[in-house]
């Protein structure tokens, strides 16, 4: 447990076993498609890390760094690339793996845009969903939890950067940030 957490939503128990399950399935679906595999930094990089090695088909990785909340945690809908991808998408199998869809601004921006540079296909595996949170109409391809509409933290989660190194996820307790 940490003092600034409510709850433990998730152990890494739990969350090794989703993701295990989430590798054997893409796995599956991308058999024969060297899927390139495209990382949201940067609170997907633990998520991202750990799915990989439960990928046994030849892939490859990219990141991306987009920005949309600064160290408030409402999102402000602009989305801004810091550091984008380093070779060209054209024709290729894109997986997008993000850490938590909220009001799915970023997603739909990151789809949208990745379409444009004229990929193969584009679908998106998160770790976490809060549907209630939506603002656009966007639906992840993979899913491992949802989660209700409270600030989470931890693997690779924070609040103004800090709490991405707990190997759990939690809620973080309200009196810590500011809305
Ligand atoms: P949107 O609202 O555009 O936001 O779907 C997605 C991004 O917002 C961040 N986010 C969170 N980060 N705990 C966090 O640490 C949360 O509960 C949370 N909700 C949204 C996250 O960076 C995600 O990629
Ligand atoms: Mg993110």
């Amino acid at each position: 447990m940490h003092p600034d957490l409510e709850e433990i939503l998730f152990t890494e128990e739990q969350l090794m076993k989703a993701i295990g399950e989430l590798g054997a399935q893409l796995s599956h679906d991308y058999k024969d498609k060297n899927p390139l595999f495209i990382c949201v930094l940067k609170g997907a990089v633990m998520f991202m890390a750990d799915l990989v090695k439960r990928v046994d088909v030849p892939m490859e990785m990219d990141f991306m760094a987009i920005s949309s909340y600064g160290a408030s945690s409402k999102s402000s809908g602009v989305v801004r690339i810091l550091k984008d991808l380093d070779r060209s998408v054209e024709g290729r199998d894109l997986v997008i793996v993000e850490d938590i869809v909220d009001t799915g601004l970023t997603l739909a921006y990151l789809k949208e845009n990745l379409l444009h540079r004229r990929a193969a296909s584009v679908k998106v595996v998160t770790l976490f969903d809060k549907p209630e949170g939506r603002k656009v109409e966007i639906k992840p391809d993979y899913c491992c939890f949802e989660v209700p509409n409270a600030f989470i933290v931890g693997y690779g989660l924070d609040y103004a950067e800090h709490y991405r190194n707990l190997p759990f996820v939690g809620v973080l307790k309200r009196d810590v940030y500011v809305e």
